[in-house]
């Protein structure tokens, strides 16, 4: 896939995060001197920032394996000993959406994590017998869009915590055109920086955007991405000129014009635009509550003035607070 190709494989490729990169820098180089494993990973922030890119970065400054799974897959404490048993002396073991395990599952992670120790049960009912095996040392990559759901004692077993930002516009701009030279598509300076604005803080939507842009000049054009054509592609799929596209437009629209601008509550919304509650919440929301077209409340969602603005709207009277 080109995705992979796309993807960086070492630290020093990654591009943007720099609290991020230096930390895990230091804790991967002490790591390496001692011989010991990486301690546990907790990586939060929404989706298409890099989670599982870094995850693979980890493995492969290590040097070691990378297992991968993820909190839903793993229904029983069997299918997680599964794993553990399997692993090698430093191997790392990713689980994405560690926010979905159960409850039991995790029971089985803490000693795991804490003491390289798996207690499982085997058998049932009066035969039912308690075994305790010795794991290899590993480290545990946690991913989550959402910190906040994550339990506290789960939470508290990881040594590195770490959480990812939206992109800017310039580290975006070197992020297209690192893509570009992989692919090999010519793109112009003023055309990866078109492409990097309207990306909405995120590398995965930016590789993406290049990719239609591409298509776009070689069928238009003579396959060089200029500002225009990149322009053009856009306009095609429907995102604007701030990078908000259908589902943006629908929420904050929905949320000015049926629900007077708010506040409306987050499931009254979801229910509205015909979306997932989970989706408005990690996918949608958090870069427009970033950028400030949106606010959440303890009484609800309320539209910010910068919607109002960008979608030609009078803004409402209301009381202001000091600016
Ligand atoms: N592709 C996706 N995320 C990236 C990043 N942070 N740096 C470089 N390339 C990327």
């Amino acid at each position: 896939r080109i995705e992979r190709a796309i993807r960086p494989h070492r630290l020093e490729d990654y591009i943007g995060q720099p609290a991020v990169r230096e930390q895990l820098g230091i804790a991967i180089e002490a790591a390496r001197k001692r011989g010991e494993a990486l301690d546990h990973v907790l990586i939060f922030g929404p989706p298409g920032l890099g989670k599982t890119t870094l995850a693979h970065i980890l493995a492969a400054e290590m040097g070691v394996n990378l297992r991968q799974t993820s909190g839903p897959v793993l229904e029983r404490p069997g299918d997680l000993a599964a794993l553990l048993t399997n692993l090698e002396p430093r191997d790392l073991l990713f689980v994405d959406e560690i926010h979905r395990l159960s409850p039991i599952v995790e029971e089985v992670l803490y000693p795991a994590m804490e003491d390289y120790q798996l207690d499982i049960v085997i058998g049932e009912g009066p035969a039912a017998r308690s075994i305790r095996l010795d794991l290899p040392p590993f480290t545990l990559v946690g991913a989550t869009t959402r910190a906040g759901s994550l339990t506290s004692p789960l939470r508290d077993r990881f040594g590195l915590v770490q959480r990812l930002q939206f992109y800017s516009v310039e580290d975006l701009t070197y992020i297209v055109k690192r893509s570009a030279r992989i692919l090999g598509t010519p793109l112009e300076d003023s055309g990866a920086l078109e492409i990097a604005r309207r990306s909405r803080g995120t590398p995965r939507i930016a590789n993406r955007l290049l990719r239609r842009a591409r298509d776009y000049a070689e069928v238009r054009g003579d396959g060089v991405i200029t500002e225009m054509f990149a322009a053009q592609a856009m306009q095609l799929l429907a995102i604007d000129n701030k990078g908000l596209d259908e589902l943006d437009r629908k929420l904050l629209l929905t949320l000015i014009e049926r629900f007077d601008g708010g506040p409306a509550g987050l499931d009254n919304l979801a229910a509205a635009i015909g979306e997932a509650r989970d989706t408005l919440e990690d996918v949608i929301e958090p870069y427009l509550i970033q950028q400030g077209y949106l606010m959440r409340t303890p009484r609800g969602r309320i539209a910010g003035r910068l919607a109002y603005q960008h979608y030609g709207l009078p803004e409402p009277a209301r009381e202001r607070s000091a600016d």
